[in-house]
């Protein structure tokens, strides 16, 4: 422990192994896995498509270089811009370096069509990881600060607030684009209103901007739909996506429509790991299954069991003030701050997480059945219970 820079607070457990949705620590007592290590392990733990998926590609190749034609990363490319409806993609290792990617493409878009000093719209309350660029387009002053200088370039607007996004556009020539998650994560699952969307899509389209949704916790199953926007009538022209995508694996995506798809060129971006044999191997089993299992269809039908129940149940209901959020991607609001609520949730067995103070999050894993989510709602309503 002490070796480590002390960059998280860490609560006092280890696990050794996982199946389902269960995770089992080192002195063998079962947890119930809500959080999904933050919406990576959508398949859950050990699930049997993605392990055998690793252990094919590693006895056969784990490495070579984007120097080199990779097939089974152009088979991801593929299937998952099918699944987007979009044109190509490029891959990192994480969500920060999707959007790194996303950022780049933007800037340079903005470049090539005569705008030196490009800018992109970002929000209140948005999160978008932690590299200086990232970081700079979140809308967090506590994951900013004692890092400045920033890096320029970012115009923050209030989420769902239409009137600002005009204001930004009538006096911002240099803006190239915005970049907005269709339901905010760490900023406590605030999903961005209807017409905010189609006011950005209208932006957009209106003014050439590009639209860059930012997928990497909503996206892969976790709303409901392989993407949050697909469910929501908007199409973007970027999407940044990680997470749920690798199950565990680090992977992150970049991927572009339309005149987004021919900005970059040889040499423009890079990464020496980025999409190589094994994490796209065990990626095209994610999102093979995620289609194979329909689990989208399960997101969503055990999101709104888990809400059901909870505002079903008179004991619970009076302490919840909203739940927000789609699919497996849920925020419970309640009547005060509750991150006590994490340990007492630990102790009891089940892993939860609270953001934004008073909000409960839980993101179960996609393939969570009926039992278990019962069990999961239980669970979460006995510890509001003895909360309030
Ligand atoms: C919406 C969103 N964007 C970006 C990131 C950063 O992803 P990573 O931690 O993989 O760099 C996160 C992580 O929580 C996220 O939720």
């Amino acid at each position: 422990m002490s070796a480590l820079m002390q960059t998280y607070a860490r609560l006092p457990v280890t696990f050794s192994h996982g199946a389902g949705v269960y995770l089992y620590d080192t002195d063998g007592r079962r947890y119930l896995d809500a959080l999904s290590g933050i919406a990576v392990n959508g398949l859950g733990h050990a699930h049997p498509a993605v392990t055998k998926a690793i252990r094919d590609q590693a006895d056969k190749l784990l490495h070579t270089s984007n120097l080199y034609r990779i097939e089974v990363q152009e088979q991801l490319a593929e299937t998952l811009c099918a699944v987007a409806g979009m044109d190509n993609c490029f891959f990192g290792n994480s969500g920060a370096e999707a959007n790194e990617a996303a950022i780049k493409l933007a800037r340079l878009y903005g470049h090539q069509r005569g705008v030196d000093k490009p800018s992109i719209v970002v929000l209140e309350g948005a999160f978008h990881g932690r590299t200086l660029a990232t970081l700079s387009a979140t809308g967090n002053r506590k994951i900013q600060a004692g890092f400045e200088p920033l890096v320029a370039g970012f115009i923050r607007v209030p989420r769902n607030d239409i009137q600002a996004l005009q204001q930004v556009a009538a006096n911002n020539p240099g803006v190239v684009a915005i970049l907005a998650e269709p339901i905010q994560g760490e900023g406590g699952v605030h999903p961005l209103s209807t017409e905010f969307l189609q006011a950005m899509q209208d932006i957009c389209r209106e003014r050439e901007w590009l639209l860059m949704l930012d997928e990497v916790q909503t996206g892969n199953g976790r709303t409901g739909h392989y993407f949050a926007y697909q469910g929501l009538g908007i199409t973007p022209d970027v999407v940044a996506t990680a997470k749920g995508l690798g199950n565990g694996v680090p992977i992150g995506a970049c991927l572009a429509r339309g005149k987004a798809a021919q900005v970059f060129g040889a040499g423009h971006h890079g990464s020496t790991y980025g999409g190589n044999p094994l994490v796209c191997a065990a990626a095209l089993a994610v999102v093979n299954t995620i289609a194979a299992d329909h689990l989208c269809d399960n997101a969503l039908a055990m999101g709104q069991l888990l809400r059901d129940t909870l505002l079903a149940d008179p004991t619970v209901a009076p302490h919840i003030r909203e739940i927000r959020g789609a699919g497996l991607m849920l925020g419970i609001a309640l009547q005060r701050e509750c991150g006590e609520l994490v340990a007492a949730a630990l102790d009891a067995g089940v892993l939860i997480n609270v953001t934004a103070g008073d909000t409960i999050r839980l993101l179960p894993p996609l393939i969570i059945n009926e039992t278990e989510t019962l069990e999961l709602a239980a669970a979460v309503a006995a510890l509001i219970r003895n909360f309030a």
